[in-house]
């Protein structure tokens, strides 16, 4: 007999700079991964940035060329919700907007099968209250990646209220299978890591305006000191310093606590268009 609850199929909604990352791991995996976009020209902006971060790793030599057909050939794309109706497990990576993020599950809901497992991979949006706009809330979980996801080896498994234990066993399971290290995480504002990281990269900006260093001056104590990969600004400006503020403001909202309230010169920031690396110009210029 057919294992229902196996994982054969996976789509991925949108494919940005997460979506792709996500369904690249997805494919690499082993799984048939199909990506849905709102137009042709970024189904193929997405896959297009896959064959280039695992031609890349060809040249690195981190992975062989049969590697990388393989995977692309388990990859496809589509401007259809259709393409996804064989999918026993969908990744949500679009916007960061409540109302979107609703409608694109409700378009899936139409097409796939009633085991379907729902997940998004939000970073700010209440688990429960997303579960709770489907008709499967105990299907439903958070699946949190980090960018650039092909490299940051964790993800994040969030239960919402109404997440039954068999589902959240499979989509932490699911999590392992990538070659992720999975934590189970609070379906609270920030989960874990942006728990953690908000306010410090908040506090770097507090800093900076109060005078405490310059910017490489910071960024350097922090990698030297610290043995952090990369200090707070080119964190931030990594990130993307609307994303920052918009999880923050989440966070404070949530929380009422003055650690997650964003700081002036980060709004502003924001309000002027320095968005970080994505805009060309963040604290640093690129
Ligand atoms: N294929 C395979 N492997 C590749 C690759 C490719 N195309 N490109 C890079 N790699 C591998 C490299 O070989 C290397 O592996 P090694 O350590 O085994 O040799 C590793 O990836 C790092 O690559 P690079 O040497 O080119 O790059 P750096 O050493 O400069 O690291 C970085 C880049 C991984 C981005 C590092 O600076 C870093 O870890 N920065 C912090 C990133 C971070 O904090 N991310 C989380 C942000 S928060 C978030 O996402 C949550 C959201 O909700 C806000």
């Amino acid at each position: 007999m057919a294992d229902d609850t196996k994982i054969r199929g996976v789509g991925v909604l949108g494919c940005g700079l997460m979506g792709s990352g996500i369904a690249q791991v997805c494919a690499q995996a082993g799984y048939r991964t199909v990506v849905r976009e709102v137009d042709q020209a970024r189904v193929e902006g997405g896959l297009g940035r896959i064959e280039q971060f695992l031609e890349n790793g060809v040249a690195r030599k981190k992975l062989t060329a049969e590697a990388r057909d393989s995977t692309m050939g388990r990859l496809s794309g589509s401007t259809s919700v259709d393409a996804l109706a064989d999918c026993d497990l969908i990744i949500e990576a679009i916007v960061e907007n409540v109302d979107a993020k609703r409608a694109v599950f409700s378009e899936v809901e139409a097409v796939v099968g009633p085991d379907t497992v729902f997940c998004s991979n939000t970073s700010s949006v209440c688990i429960t209250e997303l579960a709770a706009a489907t008709r499967r809330p105990d299907k439903f979980a958070g699946l949190h990646f980090f960018s650039p996801v092909p490299i940051m080896n964790l993800v994040e498994v969030i239960r919402g209220l109404t997440t039954t234990d068999d589902t959240y066993r499979r989509v932490f399971d699911f999590a392992g299978s990538l070659g992720k290290q999975p934590v189970t995480a609070p379906d609270r504002p920030g989960f874990i890591v942006n728990r953690l990281l908000i306010p410090y990269l908040l506090s770097a900006v507090k800093a900076f305006e109060s005078g405490c260093g310059t910017l490489e001056d910071m960024d350097t104590a922090m990698t030297l000191g610290c043995g952090h990969p990369m200090g707070p600004f080119t964190l931030l400006d990594f990130v993307g310093l609307d994303t920052t503020y918009y999880i923050a403001n989440i966070m404070f909202e949530e929380f009422r606590d003055a650690a997650y309230a964003p700081p002036p010169l980060l709004k502003r920031m924001v309000l002027a268009g320095r968005l970080g690396r994505k805009s060309g110009h963040g604290f640093y210029q690129y």
